[in-house]
């Protein structure tokens, strides 16, 4: 990789960079013809970074189909397919990760400690090995991609991070691989994040301004279907993360919410409407 990125480079082309995790769905694949968009040479990774999961998270179980992947990728013009095994990113003996004081100590962060040290250490890698001019990130994971902004920053990384807009089904639920996990039931109960996401923008639109209100609709609306537990509803600063109690400006609303044992992700862009 490091030898074709260098190729490419030294033939004055320009190289966009799609990071996964594999088990790709329309939403990764929305990513990738941004990248295409973007850049002569289109490179996607396929690895599930162990350092991203902690224990008792679904590392083990992630779905994995990397057959289909390939031809999935291949069918949207990827010009190179990335495929690392674990022991050539974190041989025996690896011992080096990166830190950031403030974004990853909000939202999933609270009750994923570590997990942002392991997504920004990969994509620190991945970057290093490819050295993409563009790299594209889905804005289902909003946290991620405002985490991965402030590393490239903080550390100079030379590349130009792109959020793409997040991919849904027909009925509103956001595309994840993890949506694999759910049985018919569990899916019509993922389906109240959306919908919540949807009221609070309704109720916003019309006037209401205080974040309380939003939340605690939220939270009645998804706590009303069956097995649902939610891990946080918040309303926040969109570059601090920090929590917000009047709408005032754009602020983000993000959920995080266990459907069964899937922790499933979802978040909109609040604007302040005017009363009446
Ligand atoms: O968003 C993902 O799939 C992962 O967090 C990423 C960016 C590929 C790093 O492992």
């Amino acid at each position: 990789m490091h030898q074709s990125a260098r190729d490419v480079k030294r033939a004055g082309k320009s190289i966009a960079f799609v990071p996964t995790m594999g088990f790709l769905h329309e939403g990764h694949l929305s990513l990738i013809r941004e990248a295409r968009r973007l850049a002569d040479i289109v490179v996607v990774s396929m690895f599930v970074n162990p350092t991203q999961f902690g224990p008792g998270e679904d590392f083990e179980a992630y779905p994995r189909d990397p057959a289909r992947d390939s031809e999935l990728a291949e069918n949207e013009d990827t010009d190179i397919l990335f495929i690392p095994e674990k022991q050539d990113l974190y041989p025996p003996g690896y011992e080096t990760y990166i830190i950031q004081e403030n974004l990853p100590g909000h939202l999933c962060g609270i009750s994923r400690p570590g997990h942002f040290t392991g997504v920004m250490t990969i994509v620190a890698k991945l970057f290093n090995i490819i050295k993409p001019h563009y790299a594209v990130f889905g804005e289902k994971d909003f946290q991620q991609l405002a985490v991965i902004r402030k590393m490239v920053s903080d550390l100079n990384f030379d590349v130009k991070i792109i959020g793409s807009p997040t991919v849904r089904e027909t009925d509103g639920l956001a595309m994840s691989s993890r949506n694999k996990y759910l049985s018919s039931g569990q899916r019509s109960s993922a389906l109240t994040l959306y919908r919540a996401l949807c009221d609070a923008k309704e109720m916003t639109a019309k006037g209401e301004t205080r974040a309380d209100a939003l939340i605690d609709a939220a939270v009645q609306t998804i706590s009303a279907a069956p097995e649902t537990s939610i891990d946080y509803v918040k309303i926040c600063d969109p570059d601090t993360l920090e929590d917000v109690a009047v709408i005032d400006r754009p602020v983000l609303m993000g959920l995080a919410v266990k459907v069964g044992r899937t922790r499933l992700i979802d978040n909109t862009i609040l604007q302040p409407g005017s009363r009446g």
